[in-house]
């Protein structure tokens, strides 16, 4: 038998991934928009600083929220702190038996950084670690009290990171940890402060002593600060599907305008719940994205070669650089099938596969990964002209 451990293990991650971060980004848009949408009770209410009523799935829903507390606590109370906690959870086991324990194939990119697999993980975790650090100590800093400026500097960090990483470990590797970076530190925000407080309020509820209205004050901070972060963090996820970004030598700048164009729109959106109509953070937000495409198009000049670059001398390319990996039998130790489906090993396999040996190997240099097979410049552009007159084989 061969199992492939790792294989199933990432396709049992991902999806549990993706399942509990579904139901955390729901619930998390749900409140965002429940809490700009609560208009004072008519009559007022004791202790009721706002309700909605809604229509879903067959019948009416009536909700209220209480501020600072209800004056009785209620028998039931329903907690959202799992969905936020399996997130992260299943996304750093995720990251680890993908990234960490496959570093050599998928996080270390010699060309970039000659890192030893040890080093490199330790400083994937450093950056992890050091980012929640940062972020925690911007909140409590007296930035923390100007959001328009505590988002700017935080986003410049984070920007700052995405430098640092694009430069020093494969492209999906670095943007998987800003992604993770960000997602660390939209769980602590649950896991550190928003939970805590909650329960300090209960605790305090019960005990008859009077509660501190900092205390959700704080928990609503954190809370608006993950709502900004879920465009971007979700960009992230989906980005290494798109190497004309992750494999850009600007990828950081790339990022940047993204999720910048991300964060506007997630703001249009807030606005809008409470009744302000503001398209310009629309446009904005597209503009931005359109930036990112325009710098995105802006290429270093392939290397000069001739234009009739015969199918020999593309195969040979290919045999030499794709086929350990890209193979109905890979060669390399790291793969028992070709990765994707993808294999290169018969004419028919180059053909088919053309357009996106174009854009991975040829437009951008997303593969080989961590161009661990030594192809050259002039080797991608011979590639490239035989694809350009049409990938024919014999
Ligand atoms: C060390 C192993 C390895 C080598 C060498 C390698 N690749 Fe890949 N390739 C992968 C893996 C893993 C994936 C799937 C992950 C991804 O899409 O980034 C992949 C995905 C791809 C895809 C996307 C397939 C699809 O349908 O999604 C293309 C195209 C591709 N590689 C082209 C190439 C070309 C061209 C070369 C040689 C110039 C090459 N690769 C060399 C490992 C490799």
């Amino acid at each position: 038998m061969d199992y492939d451990l790792t294989t199933w293990l990432n396709l049992g991650l991902r999806w549990l991934h993706v399942i509990a971060g579904v139901a955390w980004i729901g619930a998390s848009f749900y409140f965002v928009w429940l809490d700009n949408n609560l208009r004072p009770p008519v009559p007022e209410k004791e202790g009721v600083k706002g309700e909605l009523w809604a229509v879903h799935g067959g019948g009416f829903y009536h909700s209220q929220k209480y501020m600072v507390a209800p004056a009785h606590m209620p028998d039931h109370l329903h907690w959202f702190k799992w969905e936020a906690y399996t997130t992260w959870l299943s996304g750093f086991a995720l990251l680890t038996v993908l990234y960490y324990v496959g570093a050599p194939v998928y996080l270390i990119d010699p060309a970039k950084h000659a890192f030893s697999q040890p080093a490199a993980i330790a400083t994937g975790l450093a950056f992890i670690l050091g980012g929640l650090l940062v972020y925690e100590a911007l909140c409590r800093s007296p930035l923390g009290q100007r959001p328009r400026l505590f988002g700017t500097v935080w986003f410049l960090c984070l920007t700052g990171a995405a430098y640092a990483l694009t430069h020093l470990f494969s492209d999906r590797g670095a943007f998987i940890h800003v992604g993770a970076i960000i997602g660390t530190a939209m769980v602590g925000n649950v896991f550190l402060v928003i939970i805590p407080n909650q329960r300090r309020i209960v605790a305090d509820m019960l005990a008859g002593r009077d509660v501190d209205p900092r205390l959700g004050a704080m928990g609503k901070q954190r809370s608006v600060h993950n709502n900004y972060m879920t465009l971007p963090v979700i960009f992230i996820m989906i980005s290494n599907h798109y190497p004309v970004v992750t494999g850009h030598p600007l990828a950081w700048l790339l990022l940047a305008l993204i999720s910048a164009g991300g964060v506007s729109i997630r703001h249009f959106f807030n606005l809008r719940h409470h009744g302000v109509i503001k398209p310009d953070f629309i446009f904005l937000g597209v503009a931005l994205v359109v930036a990112a495409s325009a710098v995105a198009s802006h290429k270093p000049k392939p290397a000069e070669v001739a234009s009739d670059v015969p199918f020999p001398v593309a195969q040979a390319i290919v045999q030499k650089h794709c086929v350990t990996c890209h193979s109905a039998t890979p060669t390399h130790k790291g793969f028992t099938a070709p990765p994707n489906g993808a294999a290169f090993d018969t004419p028919q396999g180059m053909a088919r596969y053309a357009p996106k040996i174009r854009e991975r190997a040829v437009d951008s240099t997303s593969m080989p990964l961590g161009n661990e097979t030594h192809i050259t410049d002039a080797e991608r552009a011979q590639l490239g002209a035989w694809i350009k007159a049409g990938a024919k084989t014999p």
